[in-house]
């Protein structure tokens, strides 16, 4: 039995694997519509979720599963001081499948390590995201024909970024591939990431606080939110929310074939104008996001067509 807890669970071959079902279920959609006839996914979400929860219950429905949710903390037995591991038991009793967000970093692997069903990481903390970083990569594959042989730059919030910090961990295994970490600089990249993945893995990277001299260079634009409910005081949230806006007249300094990104929701940090701009791809990751949670459902799940 399988679960997803960090992207490196998954080989690139694994990963590789997943981008091709998920060709195929965009393709072949009808194909795919009985396969989870009969299983069950529980959503248990501890932090607040709009794309995450609800694409992975519209990925179950699309494979002709059901699914069982608890949408937030207070209205579960959490509140009253149930421990992650006696959660991830009681669940197994339930459901054959679950995706777990939760503010703590480490609880999916707790439930993971509790659960007799797969688990799966749908966010922990500012720690990782996995999911999000396979929605991402088949964006990348789909938007560029490649993961290899790219100029990726992150700006924004990198601290606290857990969609960067999976999403870079996931590039680190890809050939040719420089990393553009711009940000203020109370909200660089932490030492981990510098430390044990980039120069771990001898990937070419720079840190900057300009984003108008890093834009030329790159293929991929990673833009993402401040994120506030990790923040210690209001007022520092306050003073660097607004670090970096995307503006069309910005965009001016940028190639012709980059690729927008942004695991979404956005506060400020992209003008709505750009969203009609061919560049932009974060509503496109919305939609891969659905689609690849199919086919990590399909694997976990050990279904096939
Ligand atoms: C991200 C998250 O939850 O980490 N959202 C998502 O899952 N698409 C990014 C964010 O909240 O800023």
């Amino acid at each position: 039995m399988r679960s997803l807890i960090d992207i490196q669970d998954l080989t690139p071959t694994e990963i590789d694997e997943l981008i091709s079902v998920a060709n195929d279920i965009i393709a072949n959609p009808k194909k795919y519509s009985e396969v989870c006839r009969g299983k069950k996914l529980a959503t248990l979400f501890f932090e607040p979720s709009t794309r995450t929860r609800l694409s992975f219950e519209a990925a179950m429905y699309e494979l002709g599963g059901n699914v069982m949710s608890v949408s937030s903390g207070s209205s579960s037995s959490a509140s009253k001081g149930e421990s992650v591991a006696d959660t991830a038991k009681t669940v197994s009793c339930y459901a054959d499948i679950i995706a777990m967000r939760h503010p703590k970093e480490g609880a999916p692997l707790v439930a993971a390590m509790n659960a007799s069903i797969p688990v799966i990481n749908a966010g922990d903390g500012g720690h990782n995201h996995p999911t999000q970083t396979l929605t991402d990569l088949l964006t990348i594959s789909r938007e560029k024909g490649r993961l290899s042989d790219l100029t990726v730059g992150f700006c924004g919030d990198l601290k606290f970024g857990r969609t960067v910090h999976s999403l870079i961990s996931a590039l680190s295994r890809y050939t040719g591939i420089k990393i553009v970490l711009i940000s203020p600089e109370e909200l660089k990249v932490p030492n981990y990431i510098t430390d044990d993945v980039l120069d771990r893995n001898g990937i070419a990277y720079e840190e900057t606080t300009d984003l108008i001299t890093a834009l030329p260079s790159l293929d991929i634009l990673y833009m993402t939110r401040v994120q506030r409910e990790r923040f210690f005081n209001e007022e520092d949230y306050l003073r660097l929310k607004d670090s970096y806006i995307l503006t069309p007249d910005k965009l001016r300094h940028a190639r012709k074939d980059l690729s927008i990104m942004h695991p979404l929701p956005r506060v400020n940090e992209i003008a709505v104008a750009i969203d009609d701009d061919p560049r932009a791809c974060y509503f496109k990751q919305v939609y891969n996001g659905k689609i690849v949670r199919m086919a990590l459902i399909m694997k976990l799940l050990e279904v096939s067509v």
